[in-house]
């Protein structure tokens, strides 16, 4: 599904991304422009983004250059 319309962006692109390393919405929104222009889609991609970290990594295997980038729970 798309989770940001304005840029194209799907859920599975994000997941995608965060696999090749990025870890923030900054980084998000760097590399693809997620939330870039109405910012709708942020919250949404946060989850998404947080599950997808979730998967990846476990609650407590998130590598330490990404844990300042998290949001606070
Ligand atoms: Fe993502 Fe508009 S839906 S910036």
């Amino acid at each position: 599904m798309y989770v940001c319309v304005c840029k194209a962006v799907s859920d599975k692109t994000i997941r995608q991304k965060v696999g090749e390393g990025l870890g923030s919405m900054r980084e998000l929104k760097q590399c693809l422009g997620v939330g870039s222009q109405c910012g709708k889609c942020t919250q949404t991609a946060q989850q998404v983004l947080n599950q997808s970290l979730q998967d990846l990594y476990g609650s407590n295997r998130i590598p330490c250059h990404l844990v300042d980038e998290r949001p606070a729970a």
